[in-house]
């Protein structure tokens, strides 16, 4: 059997983990909120509209944060759209994505991607929802099509009104700027000046709400450079998005091995957005910057298609789990993370007329965000590494945009995290391993505690692509064993491609 190690420094730790970093993200795109998390005269709606089999699921995420309106959609949003009495409540025919569908040649995708705008779902809805949840409102601000003043006076809608159901405690200032796609795109330079504008306009409604500006990834040269250097450290972040392969489109995603070991492998070459980031915040305001980043939108996007349903299957969800331990090790400059997106578009859970499944994303993101600690722990593996081919059969010119060829990847990726008190401990497990078992032994070094209970929780399945759907709701489901503690490392046997968390108490 395949053996592999981990060393757990209980005494180091590398960093405090923000619980933003399961955050959630919900734009007009797709099914994601009409048909998704709103559906009024369903018989799963609410009196509000809300899919209540939705909710619950978003329950069980303990969302912290979540963002919205969008993504693209935001930088065309007129919020007063949204609110009031429903009935005058204008509708359009068409919205940003209808537009970008039919301009990347999906005419059959532009009506489902980008439905009828009716504004049924608004900004009191919004933060009903977050209310109900018990998640911080993220508003993202227009500004390709609006103002400062129209984004103060949002912002004064929802946090000087005594009937608000929500306070919003962060705002971003537009979305991915630097993109031929994005309306009101712009240099650096120019939208750092557009940011003390609108910085300046909100702070004056809200000293307090926390503000983002929009960073870029190198492939857009000196964007994130040109903003900091206009606006200087007046953000309290700046953003990062990253998806896997970086252009959606190329083709299906295929259940054969190259295209498992292309999956699992991503969260490397996709934290390099983010790495991007945070180089050029030390470039221009120093290491010591108290800017942090947030990573706002991250996940594996395929074909157009992804954007009306879509399903992640285990070999995803060693994406997930990698991922977030991507995002572990860059804690606590990383605060901020959310996948694009929760519900249908690229979504966790999946939803049709009359029920839903669980994606394995969703097992993943539920599995971390429940037994994730605050205090991120130092440690290492020792075990086999290989090398990743990357996302194959594309053409040359995508080909040189993805640059995913990666070596030394390790088959056990491990991330260790500790209550503030040192009591209890989590240790998350991906075995990459295609077809074989991994038997791992686990120290952990430098605590005064010895644990007096262990568990097991895992997921896994005889194959790498076993998916849950509508008519397989629970096919996979995370399984829990006990773990019996003892003097001297721990044993575990890990299935082939499955995450692991061992929770020690
Ligand atoms: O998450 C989907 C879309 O992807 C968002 O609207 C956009 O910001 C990103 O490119
Ligand atoms: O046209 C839409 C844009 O295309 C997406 O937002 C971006 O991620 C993609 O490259």
């Amino acid at each position: 059997m395949k053996r592999a190690s981990v060393r757990v420094r209980a005494d180091r730790e590398r960093g405090r983990i923000h619980r933003y970093i399961y955050g959630q993200f919900i734009e007009h795109m797709g099914r994601c909120i009409y048909g998704g998390v709103s559906e009024p005269g369903s018989p799963l709606a609410d009196r509000r509209g809300f899919r209540r089999d939705v909710i619950e699921a978003m329950h069980g995420l303990r969302i912290p944060i979540m963002r919205y309106p969008g993504g693209c959609f935001s930088d065309e949003y007129h919020w007063r759209d949204g609110v009031g009495p429903l009935d005058k409540r204008p509708r359009y025919a068409e919205q940003f994505w209808t537009r970008a569908l039919r301009g990347l040649n999906r005419p059959h995708l532009a009506p489902l991607v980008g439905p009828p705008e009716t504004n049924a779902f608004g900004t009191d809805e919004y933060l009903t929802l977050c209310a109900e949840l018990g998640c911080d409102p993220y508003l993202n601000l227009n500004h390709g099509t609006g103002t400062p003043e129209e984004a103060a006076d949002w912002l004064a809608y929802c946090n000087k009104r005594p009937e608000s159901p929500k306070k919003v405690t962060l705002v971003g200032i537009g979305n991915e700027v630097y993109g031929p796609w994005e309306t009101g795109r712009c240099s650096g330079e120019e939208y750092g000046r557009h940011f003390l504008r609108y910085a300046e306009a909100i702070r004056k409604v809200d000293p307090e709400v926390k503000l983002l500006a929009v960073g870029a990834p190198k492939m857009f040269a000196g964007f994130t450079e040109g903003m900091l250097k206009a606006a200087g450290p007046t953000m309290d972040y700046v953003s990062a998005h990253s998806f896997y392969p970086p252009i959606p489109g190329t083709r299906k995603l295929r259940n054969d091995e190259a295209d498992y070991w292309a999956v699992v492998t991503a969260p490397y070459a996709l934290i390099r957005n983010v790495d991007d980031v945070l180089e050029a915040i030390d470039a221009v305001l120093g290491p010591g910057s108290p800017v942090r980043l947030s990573f706002d939108e991250w996940n594996l996007w395929c074909d157009w298609d992804d954007c009306y349903a879509t399903n992640y299957d285990l070999r995803a969800g060693l994406f997930f789990a990698g991922t977030f331990h991507r995002i572990h090790e860059r804690v606590p400059r990383l605060e901020i993370a959310m996948i694009a997106q929760l519900v249908n578009m690229l979504g966790l859970i999946q939803t049709n007329e009359s029920s839903l499944f669980l994606t394995a994303g969703y097992l993943v993101n539920r599995l971390y965000a429940e037994e994730t600690r605050p205090v991120c722990l130092e440690s290492d593996v020792d075990g086999e590494t290989f090398d990743s081919p990357g996302w194959r059969d594309v053409p040359d010119s995508v080909r040189a945009l993805i640059n995913d060829r990666l070596s030394g990847i390790p088959y056990l990726d491990a991330s260790a995290t500790a209550s503030e008190d040192g009591g209890e401990l989590a240790v998350s497990l991906i075995n990459r391993y295609l077809d074989q078992p991994l038997e791992v032994s686990i120290a952990v070094e430098g605590s005064t505690q010895a644990p007096s209970s262990g568990r097991l929780r895992t997921l896994a399945a005889d194959s790498p692509f076993a998916h849950n759907d509508f008519d397989h709701p629970r096919r996979l489901a995370i399984q829990q064993t006990p773990v019996s503690t003892g003097d001297g490392p721990l044993r575990l046997e890990l299935p082939p491609h499955s995450v692991s968390v061992l929770v020690l108490t």
